[in-house]
This record gives C-alpha cells, sequence and structure tokens, in this order.
C-alpha cells in the first residue's frame, strides 16, 4: 500500500514535471535547426519551463520545497541534453544518422609553400645534385662559432651591438648573424672530405624596412678535401647560377673580404630581369651580386683542429631573400613574414 499512498500525495505539478523529464531524455535531433527548436520548446522565456515556474507559484507552502528541487532538475536534465545533441553536431558535422555521404570531396582548399621554402630547397637540391648534404645548427650560439673560430678580429665590427643581438654578455651568447657558424660546428666534429650546405635563419639588429629585415634566411656551403682550388669554386659557381637561373647566365667575380676566406670574392650574375641590358632592379649596370665566397682560410681550418697543409676548401654564402626577389621580384622584404594570404597564394603550384 506504500506504493499507492507516495503515488496519490504527488501533485498534479510532480507528474507533469515527471512527464516532462521522460520526453527530454528521448528528444533526438537531426538538424541544427531541431536543436535550436528543441531549446525554443523547453528553455527559452516563453518556454515549457519558464511556464511551469508561473505555475510554482501556487503550489502549496509546504510542497514548495521538494516541488522547487524538481524543478531544478529538469531545468538541468534540459540544458544537459541540449548539449549532448550539440556535441553531435560538431563531432559528426551533423547528428547522427545525417553524414551526408554523397558530399563532394572537393574542391579542397590546399596551402601553398612558401617562396622562401621554394627557393632553400631549390637551392639546396642544386648543391645535393654536387654531392652535398644538408647540415644544420643552432640559431642561439656562442661567439665562438659565430665569431672567434672565423677569425673576425676582437674589434671587428660586427661584433658590435649594433649588429648583434646579445642573449648573454659573458660568456657571450648570441644570435647567429649568419649561417657560418655551422661550418665551424661541423668542422670540429667530422673528418674531411666535408661536403655540406647549411640552410637557416639568420638574425642581426637592424631596422625593419622594405630593405632590411632584423631576421632573414641563408645558405652556407663548405668543401674540404686535399687540393680543393679556386677553379672548383668557380666551376661550382657556375653550374649553380646555371642551373638556378637559366643556361645563359653569366657569372663575374670580383674581389672582396671576408674574415674567414682568404682570397675572398662577391659573384654576380647577369641580370636575370633585363638579361643583363639594364634595368632599375641591376641599377643599369646588366650585374647583380647574388653571394659571398672564398677559399676557407688556412686559420679557420687549423681552428677547428684540421691541418691547413693538408686539407684546403672553399666556401660560400648567400641571402635566400635576394635569390627569391631575383626570381619573383618581391619588392617588400616585409611580405615574406607577414602572412597576408594575397601573397602566399601567388606561390600555388599551378595544376
Ligand atoms: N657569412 C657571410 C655573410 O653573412 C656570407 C659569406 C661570405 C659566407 C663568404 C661564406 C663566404 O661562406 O665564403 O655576409
Amino acid at each position: 500500500m506504500l506504493f499507492t499512498d507516495r503515488f496519490e500525495k504527488r501533485t498534479a505539478m510532480q507528474v507533469k514535471i515527471e512527464a516532462l523529464l521522460n520526453e527530454i531524455e528521448q528528444l533526438k535531433a537531426t538538424t541544427a535547426e531541431d536543436v535550436e527548436a528543441i531549446r525554443i520548446k523547453y528553455l527559452s522565456k516563453k518556454g515549457i519551463i519558464s511556464s511551469l515556474m508561473d505555475e510554482f507559484r501556487s503550489v502549496p507552502a509546504e510542497q514548495k520545497r521538494e516541488v522547487g528541487m524538481k524543478m531544478n532538475a529538469l531545468k538541468q536534465a534540459a540544458s544537459e541534453r541540449l548539449q549532448v545533441l550539440r556535441e553531435q553536431f560538431a563531432q559528426n558535422g551533423a547528428a547522427e544518422g545525417m553524414t551526408d555521404l554523397s558530399r563532394t570531396a572537393y574542391p579542397v582548399a590546399l596551402g601553398s609553400r612558401h617562396p622562401l621554402s621554394i627557393v632553400r630547397e631549390e637551392i639546396c637540391d642544386i648543391f645535393k645534385r654536387l654531392g652535398f648534404t644538408i647540415a644544420e645548427g643552432p640559431e642561439v650560439e656562442d661567439d665562438w662559432h659565430v665569431f672567434s673560430s672565423l677569425n673576425f678580429a676582437e674589434d671587428h665590427p660586427a661584433r658590435d651591438m649594433q649588429d648583434t643581438f646579445f642573449i648573454q654578455h659573458d660568456p657571450q651568447v648570441v644570435l647567429r648573424t649568419h649561417t657560418s657558424s655551422v661550418q665551424t660546428r661541423v668542422m670540429e666534429n667530422s673528418e674531411p672530405p666535408i661536403r655540406i650546405i647549411c640552410p637557416g635563419r639568420v638574425y642581426r639588429n637592424e631596422a625593419i624596412s622594405y630593405r632590411a629585415h632584423c631576421f632573414f634566411h641563408q645558405v652556407e656551403a663548405l668543401y674540404i678535401d686535399r687540393e680543393v682550388s679556386f677553379a672548383d669554386l668557380k666551376q661550382a659557381l657556375l653550374f649553380f647560377a646555371r642551373e638556378m637561373f637559366g643556361t645563359e647566365t653569366k657569372i663575374r667575380l670580383r674581389p672582396s673580404y671576408f674574415p674567414f676566406t682568404e682570397p675572398s670574392a662577391e659573384m654576380d650574375i647577369s641580370c636575370n630581369i633585363c638579361g643583363g641590358e639594364g634595368c632599375p632592379f641591376c641599377k643599369q649596370t646588366g650585374w647583380v651580386e647574388i653571394l659571398g665566397c672564398g677559399m676557407v682560410d688556412p686559420n679557420v681550418l687549423e681552428n677547428c683542429g684540421i691541418d691547413s697543409k693538408e686539407y684546403s676548401g672553399y666556401a660560400l654564402g648567400m641571402g635566400i631573400e635576394r635569390i627569391t626577389n631575383l626570381k619573383y621580384q618581391v619588392k617588400d622584404l616585409r611580405m615574406f613574414s607577414e602572412n597576408d594570404l594575397r601573397f602566399l597564394e601567388q606561390f600555388r603550384p599551378a595544376h
């Protein structure tokens, strides 16, 4: 008799709430609109639960506590059920059973390669064909690898804070200003023959403008073996220039100075924008400078534990941005690091 007892005690309001609880547990939605309709029906200001609140006012005082708890449970159950239905959409893109298998998979929005990556890979590929392998080193470097081992004098201007970002002063830790630091790391740790190409990011304390940035990218090449000569360097340079810019490309070497090479040179190529006729890019000279190079200074070899009487070698270094500008005529260096899709999408490969 206990059972009927309890039953009789339930008010009309409680019966209503229990029926609603049941109803809510069974709710299903097949579209996002269904979910919204359910929210409006049960949980909006004019929804069922709100209208129950009005009825609640007339519940006798002694029953208020129990009915009130039930009301809260109902409200909670409705919110939870709605959340479950919403999550189904988030997971499946549609509610259970609504995955549209006939939807086409195309067009898929494909990204594009960054122009600097395209050119970096092209440069590395060319040197790989000459037997070079990739080597990498840290961007946060010590003074030894960036400057001292490479024969920079104590008072060399490149060591100045105006050019170099310092992380720590004593002992000196800097952001590498060139990828030549990787040369020393590799020479210290391996025996000749060494034939490496080192792509990477470098940092200099420059004001950012359309033609300078505080970080940019370089590729360094190093070849150390017995009897490596300047003729070998010249041959490698010519091969690189023709592979990169076309078989008609001419090169010229101008004497220059770098602390880590002796003799040193800078290489120009015939301007590939005007074909050597003269244009604003080559300042009407028909030539554009693209890299620095030279025979590795014997001091550098000795600093890295390589016998300079037995071995010799050449090194060269170039800026990837510069090569990219020559290929694609990007007028503002800042474009490379702004992630503007209108710029990046132009490098999408043709299908
Ligand atoms: N490290 C030089 C720079 O950042 C570039 C360079 C010049 C690298 C001559 C070399 C080289 O290996 O031989 O300007």
